[in-house]
């Protein structure tokens, strides 16, 4: 259990859709189709490839699954994100639309229509190509929250080329461990980045990474806070400056891809402290994502979509980049903090933008929550029509919190659980589906997931178990990038016999075949939604003279879901002290970043361990947790 909240509690409270909903949602027949898309999830996914989709060549296979677990999609399909995202928009009607509705955090405004940003993703694809990317390159992005940062990624797309962006809150180590693992000769960054009116110096950052990993040939700079950097000669550019040369010329080819090629790296935190950079395909990816969106939150063409996370993220990635302008919406994306500067800058941009669809994360609505229910009451957000939430279990005091002050009891809460592997949704409702506060429901149409035991067999309701997908879904990831073997092991080993996958994480069904989920079983802690391994913050204490050894656990807290608490043995002859802790709380920082910074730590004389040197995480919680301590047969004597 790795929540501090019992989302059990409200089992019995259940949200009917309202009337207006059930006669205005376009999909009304859902229920049908999701039915029809259990017996047969290849033509589901055959009819949304080809429904939302423009393919360059036709492809000759829904599904491959020769390579067990290495399955394939779309086999013999051309087709590139891009023209899907903007070449073909620019050639209908939608050319003059909205694609990109950006605010800074000091209230500037900036607005991209699609022929916009078609056009600055041209430049940025020239520009790429001066600097030597060819497709299937790979291209680092680490910018701050910048409509710069979509157009890095769409450009590297649009030539064949791999982006792996790293969010713009990690620091020197954890960049450079990504940088060298993608083996990127190009990185995307800003001279800094804006949060809560400070800057964040994200080229001093890349500086040191690249000390670190000298893999890197070339630095684009964006200029966004103007602060002072320094420019290493035939290294480092200025976004600014490239684009005003002949060779950031305004038309670029879009490159034809293989629907099995891969799009993208991400990063992700597992179970050692080497993260895993999970691969997506160009095909697969595509449908999933844009499938999900359309059902899950009944998009339309005037929507004002805001999905408010960061694009560093696989949400972002998804839901503010790729799908929206798939589906051919308009977003919105805000630069900095909620709540800042003050506590209902996210309701007047509501209000002011007249956003319709928000989907957010429960530690941000448990952000904006403490500050009251004036904040909200004080804007007309009359304009949404539907809201949405990830990234952790939603506990029920937040979701009717969301549901009466920000959906007035009249939006649906859809509520998706899905993961950076999995791409888009797999388990969500759509807005005809009867809400439980706490519960993502049912699996999205055509994905099949289930509660099992360890052998496999199904859980009785309300049962705790594993939590696995019984048939892949195209969005799925295909790989982790230079690492296969690691892939098989951590996803596909758990449950090999029946060819199941399995997520990492705990739930249970109830009596109707609810989902919900209860938390990460492996050695990932989720604080404020963000996933961290208890061995990357292990990792960075240990590399400080001070530490001889580090245990991380997750701990419940209300606010950001989970808090990290550091134990850490000291080196022989060095004593603890609050200005050590502090020194180690600021080394977390610069080396992971400050997501990774421990709530706690604690100096002790010894970690429990088992026999052979492990150390039993779950002993230190249950003592933490005043739980009793289970099976410790295997503890070190
Ligand atoms: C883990 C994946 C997928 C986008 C953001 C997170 C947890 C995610 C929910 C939800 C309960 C959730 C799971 C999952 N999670 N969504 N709706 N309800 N838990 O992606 O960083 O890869 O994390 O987030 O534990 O395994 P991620």
């Amino acid at each position: 259990m790795s929540t501090a909240f019992d989302t059990t509690a409200s089992k019995s409270e259940v949200y009917q859709p309202s009337r207006e909903i059930l006669e205005s949602v376009q999909a009304s027949d859902y229920l049908e189709l999701r039915e029809e898309a259990l017996q047969d999830p290849l033509s589901f996914w055959d009819r949304q490839a080809k429904e939302l989709l423009d393919w360059y060549e036709p492809y000759q296979q829904i599904f491959d699954d020769s390579n067990r677990p290495f399955f394939k999609w779309f086999t013999g399909g051309k087709i590139n994100v891009v023209h899907n995202a903007l070449d073909r928009h620019v050639k209908s009607w939608r050319k003059n639309k909205l694609a990109l509705i950006w605010e800074a955090e000091d209230g500037e405004q900036r607005t991209y229509s699609y022929f916009k940003l078609w056009k600055e993703v041209n430049r940025f694809a020239n520009i790429l190509k001066s600097m030597g990317v060819k497709k299937g390159d790979t291209v680092t992005i680490y910018m701050g929250r910048v409509p710069e940062m979509p157009i890095a990624m769409l450009a590297t797309a649009k030539i064949g080329a791999i982006h792996s962006v790293v969010y713009g809150g990690f620091s020197e180590q954890a960049l450079a461990d990504r940088i060298d693992d993608a083996k990127s000769k190009v990185v995307v960054t800003c001279d800094g980045s804006w949060l809560r009116g400070k800057t964040v110096n994200l080229k001093d950052i890349v500086d040191e990474a690249i000390a670190r990993s000298p893999v890197v040939q070339r630095v684009i700079v964006l200029k966004r806070t103007g602060q002072e950097v320094n420019m290493v000669p035939d290294r480092d550019f200025w976004w600014h400056e490239l684009a005003a040369l002949p060779i950031a010329g305004p038309y670029c080819e879009t490159e034809p891809m293989d629907a099995e090629d891969p799009m993208f790296i991400l990063y992700t935190s597992g179970t050692t402290g080497k993260p895993k950079g999970l691969m997506h395909s160009c095909g697969g990816y595509l449908v999933h994502i844009a499938a999900t969106l359309k059902y899950a939150f009944d998009t339309r063409e005037d929507d004002r979509w805001w999905c408010a996370a960061d694009p560093g993220w696989i949400t972002g990635h998804s839901y503010i980049v790729y799908a929206p302008l798939i589906l051919g919406l308009t977003s919105f994306m805000y630069e900095g903090a909620p709540g800042y500067p003050y506590p209902d800058r996210w309701w007047q941009q509501v209000e002011k933008y007249g956003i319709t669809l928000l989907y957010t994360a429960p530690t941000a609505i448990r952000g904006l929550m403490r500050f009251g229910d004036a904040w909200p009451a004080r804007h007309d957000l009359s304009s949404l029509r539907i809201l949405g939430t990830v990234g952790e279990p939603i506990n029920p005091e937040a979701w009717r919190w969301y549901n009466v002050n920000i959906g007035k009891e009249r939006c649906p809460i859809i509520d998706t659980w899905w993961q950076t592997e999995t791409g888009g949704f797999m388990i969500t409702p759509t807005p005809i589906i009867p809400l439980k506060p706490g519960s993502a429901t049912l699996p999205f149409a055509g994905v099949e997931a289930d509660v099992v035991r360890e052998d496999g067999s199904s859980c009785n309701p309300d049962e705790d178990g594993y939590l696995v997908i019984k048939h892949p879904v195209p969005g799925m990831a295909r790989t982790i990038w230079g690492d296969p073997d690691r892939f098989v092991q951590t996803y596909w080993s758990d449950f090999e016999k029946q060819g199941w996958y399995f997520s990492g994480d705990s739930a249970r069904k109830d009596e109707d075949n609810y989902f919900w989920i209860i938390g990460r079983m492996d050695d990932v802690i989720k604080v404020s939604g963000y996933r961290l391994g208890t061995a990357e913050v292990e990792s960075a204490l240990v590399s400080h003279h001070a530490v001889a050894e580090a245990a991380c656990i997750g701990v419940p807290d209300e606010l950001r879901g989970n808090v990290i608490r550091a134990y850490c043995i000291l080196t022989a002859g060095v004593s603890g002290s609050e200005s050590l802790e502090d020194e180690l709380k600021a080394h977390v920082r610069h080396e992971v970043g400050p997501i990774a910074v421990p709530a706690s730590i604690e100096f002790v004389d010894s970690l429990p361990k088992t026999r052979s040197g492990k150390i039993m995480r779950r002993l230190l919680k249950a003592k933490v947790l005043g739980q009793p301590v289970g099976d410790t047969s295997t503890l070190e004597a």
